[in-house]
C-alpha cells in the first residue's frame, strides 16, 4: 500500500478541515437528545446551589419555570423531575409520594400547564420519601420488593395522573415495570410511557445527587438491589426483562464507567436506550475544570458525544443546558 515510502491510503485527508470532520462524523449531538434533569424544593422565589454540583440549583416551583422556559429556548425536549422532600413527610412507606398535592404532582401539573409541548418524565423511587433514605419499604433491615413494587405503582399512576407524559422508575425493584404497566393500563393512562431504569449500577456516582436530595441512606448501602458493577450480562438480562415487561426506554445508569454495558444493551435490546450522566461524572468534570486541569467544555462535548457512540439514544445529563447552547452556537 505504498509508493516507495508514502502510503497512498491517508486517514488525515478526512481530517484536514472543518468542515470535512463534520461532513464523515459518524455521530452527531442535537439538544432533543437530552433529558435535562431538574430539582424542585418547596418554597417561593429561592434557588439553591448544590454544593457538590456547581453552576447547578434547586428551585422554588415558580422559579423552576424561568428555568424550564430556557431550557425550552435551547431546544431540549425532555425534563426529569426530583423533588426533595421536607424531613417530617418521610416515613417507611413513602406515604407522601402518594399525595395528590405532593410537591412532584404539584410540579409535573405546572410544567404541563405552562409548557404543554415539553415532554415531562418523573423519577419514580421511594428514597426521597423514606425515612431509611432506601428505596423500598424497609422490615428488619431487609428492602422487601413485592410490597415496596405496590407503592411504586401507585405512585406511578398518581403522577400519570398529574400529567406525567413518562414514568421513569429508579428503584431497581424485581417485577416493577409489569406492574406498573399494569397499573397505569388499569387507570386509563396506556398512553403514559415507561423509561425503565434496567441497567442501574449500586455506584459512588450517585454522592452529589444524594447532597441535592438529602436521600442518602440511612443505613447500609444499595447493593441488594443496585446492580454489581462487575456485572454486564446481568445487564442485559435486566433490559429484556424490562423491554418484556413494557418498558418503551430501558436506561444505563451511571454512564462514563459504563460504556461497555451501553453498547451491550443496545445490540441486544429493540427500544431506545438511554444513559444517565450522573451527578458524579458532572462533579468529577466541574472538579478538574475548576483545578484548572481540564477543557470544560472540551472535556463535556466528548464524554456527550462519547455516549452516542456507545449506542445511546437518549442522555440524560446536566449538562444539558450548556451543551445545547454550544450546539446552537456551532451553526
Ligand atoms: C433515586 C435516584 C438516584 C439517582 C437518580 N434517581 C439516587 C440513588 O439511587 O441513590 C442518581 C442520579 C445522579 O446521581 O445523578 N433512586
Amino acid at each position: 500500500m505504498t509508493h516507495g515510502q508514502f502510503p497512498y491510503i491517508r486517514g488525515r485527508r478526512l481530517r484536514a478541515s472543518a468542515a470535512i470532520r463534520e461532513m464523515v462524523a459518524e455521530h452527531n449531538l442535537k439538544p432533543a437528545d437530552f433529558i435535562a434533569p431538574v430539582f424542585v424544593m418547596e418554597g417561593k422565589g429561592k434557588k439553591v446551589e448544590i454544593p457538590s454540583m456547581p453552576d447547578y440549583y434547586r428551585y422554588t416551583l415558580d422559579l423552576l419555570m424561568d428555568e424550564i422556559r430556557e431550557l425550552k429556548e435551547v431546544g431540549i425536549r425532555s425534563v426529569l423531575v426530583f423533588a426533595k422532600v421536607p424531613d417530617e413527610l418521610k416515613d417507611n412507606k413513602g406515604t407522601e409520594a402518594l399525595n395528590p398535592d405532593g410537591l412532584m404532582q404539584r410540579a409535573v401539573r405546572a410544567i404541563k400547564d405552562e409548557f404543554p409541548q415539553m415532554l415531562v418524565m418523573t423519577d419514580i423511587a421511594m428514597d426521597p420519601y423514606s425515612s431509611y433514605g432506601h428505596d423500598g419499604i424497609v422490615e428488619d433491615g431487609e428492602i422487601l420488593n413485592d410490597e415496596s413494587v405496590e407503592v411504586l405503582s401507585k405512585m406511578a399512576v398518581s403522577h400519570a395522573k398529574a400529567g406525567a407524559d413518562m414514568v421513569a422508575p429508579s428503584d431497581m425493584m424485581d417485577g416493577r415495570i409489569g406492574a406498573m404497566r399494569k397499573a397505569l393500563d388499569q387507570e386509563g393512562f396506556e398512553h403514559t410511557g415507561i423509561m425503565a431504569y434496567s441497567a442501574k449500577y449500586a455506584s459512588s456516582y450517585y454522592g452529589p445527587f444524594r447532597d441535592a436530595l438529602d436521600s442518602a441512606p440511612g443505613f447500609g448501602d444499595k447493593k441488594t438491589y443496585q446492580m454489581d458493577p462487575a456485572n454486564v450480562r446481568e445487564a442485559i438480562k435486566e433490559a429484556k426483562l424490562d423491554e418484556q415487561e413494557g418498558a418503551d426506554i430501558v436506561m444505563v445508569k451511571p454512564g462514563l464507567p459504563y460504556m461497555d454495558v451501553i453498547r451491550a444493551v443496545k445490540e441486544n435490546i429493540g427500544v431506545p436506550v438511554s444513559v444517565y450522566n450522573v451527578s458524579g461524572e458532572y462533579a468529577m468534570l466541574k472538579a478538574a475544570a475548576e483545578k484548572g486541569w481540564l477543557n470544560e467544555e472540551e472535556a463535556m462535548m466528548e464524554a456527550l458525544v462519547g455516549f452516542k457512540r456507545a449506542g445511546a439514544d437518549l442522555i440524560a445529563t446536566y449538562f444539558a443546558k450548556v451543551a445545547s447552547k454550544i450546539l446552537n452556537n456551532k451553526k
